[in-house]
């Protein structure tokens, strides 16, 4: 089989397919990165893999761990997250549950039930334990609640947070509280008009001073140059029971479902799911080397210019084995050695507008305020995504061998891209208002030691 497409510094499934991210957390010296997987494909029911890294470079890869192998899983282990509590680490997800029968699975038919295990090592488990059924959410729920987000606030006082769907086809996210990890109490129900009948994979947190209410909606109608994926991941700040206006967190073509976590210096990362469902573009990795999707980069959150601000997590500088810097010229190609690259670019003065092209046919641009990814027959479907930026002093893109993701005044488009047999890395620079310089570092590949 061909490994044309298969990626050199991002997680990704030997074969089958990988979705969110779950369970994240610093616990006991690592990094655990736990991620929805279904190793055969998705006719098989989905478990939860498991990688842990102690640096973001060298991971280990204990392929599935958790099996939906239970009464009230055996449709799915799906998406939840870590608590590191009393020395151990303790995994809330949603079991998904179909009953046999003629039922439509959103207001009757389905089980969501949320599910309780804790482990010291990530691969021993403790016997899985239910914690709430769809009895317990509010009547107005369909049966669409899941992917429990758990932290600790203080002493005694655990918070969960909850996406769901209404009966009326309202999506909500319900924040639930206890005091002993096991029963809830629902506190407080977030929704907010014109955000879609379903938001899932919802998370909570507080970062330079304001308050975070992070999902994924799903049903929102695209406005302009925003919310032009079929689903959506992004962000309100909580005031009170106020939301503020949603905000993507990428502007690619595909983020989803997300989760944050604290690492022990005090940073906020977030991972992404590389990937979205029933996207009406191509992944071609799928039918010709039986793996499909991965997850992005981690990067980090922070309060900044009103937003929340994302750059590349410092570890990956690790990957550098070379820099070279050239000053570009207008209308030349330049090609460098390797397609997994770093490649920055740097304004001598703030740019308001430039053209560059990238690899085989992808287009970046800065024109009357909005930047522009634009991507070719490389993209498989994906055609062009904006948002706003006024000027900019510097572009920073990660290439890997079948994605994109492009760093702008701490915004971020992502996207995958398809080339056949692509080695090098070519960039152009068409026009710019402002010199430019680029310095190029060729990335090593992450070394993962498989467990078995
Ligand atoms: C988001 C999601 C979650 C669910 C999981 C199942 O991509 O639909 O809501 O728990 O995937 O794999």
């Amino acid at each position: 089989m061909e490994k044309n497409y298969r990626q050199q510094y991002h997680l990704m499934p030997e074969t089958g397919f990988m979705n969110d991210p779950n369970g994240l957390c610093f616990y006991n010296g690592e990094y655990h990165i736990f991620h929805q997987y279904a190793p055969k494909g998705l006719k098989a029911e989905r478990g939860w893999g498991y990688f842990t890294t102690k640096d973001f470079v060298n991971y280990k890869n204990y392929g599935m761990v958790i099996f939906p192998d239970s009464r009230w899983d055996k449709h799915g282990s799906y998406s939840g997250s870590a608590l590191v509590d009393d020395g151990e680490m303790e995994l809330f997800y949603t079991g998904n549950v179909k009953q046999p029968g003629d039922y439509d699975y959103i207001y009757s038919g389905r089980e969501h039930n949320i599910i309780y295990l804790k482990s010291k090592d990530g691969v021993n488990f403790s016997e899985k334990e239910l914690l709430m059924t769809n009895d317990d959410y509010p009547e107005n729920c369909s049966c669409h609640v899941r992917d429990p987000k758990v932290w600790k606030e203080g002493e005694n006082l655990y918070k969960m947070i909850l996406g769901a769907r209404t009966r009326d086809d309202i999506g909500e996210a319900l924040l639930y509280s206890s005091n002993d990890k096991k029963h809830w109490i629902l506190e407080k129900t977030f929704t907010k008009p014109d955000l879609g009948y379903m938001w899932e994979c919802p998370d909570f947190f507080e970062i330079g001073g304001k308050t975070v209410l992070a999902f994924c909606p799903q049903g929102v109608d695209s406005k302009g140059i925003e919310y032009n994926n079929i689903f959506q991941s992004g962000y309100c700040f909580v005031d009170g029971e106020n939301l503020s206006k949603f905000t993507e967190f990428d502007r690619g073509f595909e983020f989803y479902a997300p989760q944050t976590f604290l690492a022990p210096d005090g940073r906020r990362i977030i991972i992404g799911w590389f990937g979205l469902p029933d996207v009406p573009y191509g992944n071609p990795s799928e039918e010709k080397e039986n793996w499909i999707h991965c997850l992005t980069i981690p990067r980090t959150l922070e309060f900044k210019e009103n937003k929340l601000w994302q750059e590349p997590i410092e570890e990956l500088k690790k990957l550098r084995t070379e820099e070279i810097t050239v000053k570009l010229e207008h209308g030349k190609t330049n090609i460098f050695p390797k397609v997994q690259c770093e490649a920055l670019l740097k304004f001598e003065n703030k740019s308001e507008s430039f053209d560059i092209s990238l690899r085989k046919d992808i287009n970046i641009s800065l024109k009357n305020g909005i930047f522009t990814l634009k991507m070719g027959d490389s993209g498989f479907g994906r055609t062009e995504r904006s948002c706003h930026i006024d000027c900019t002093d510097s572009v920073r893109i990660f290439s890997d061998t079948s994605s994109v993701e492009i760093f702008v005044n701490g915004e971020v488009f992502s996207s995958r891209v398809y080339e056949e047999n692509t080695e090098k890395f070519s960039i152009i620079l068409n026009s710019s208002s402002e010199l430019c310089n680029l310095t190029y570092y060729p990335l090593r590949s992450f070394e993962i030691t498989k467990i078995s």
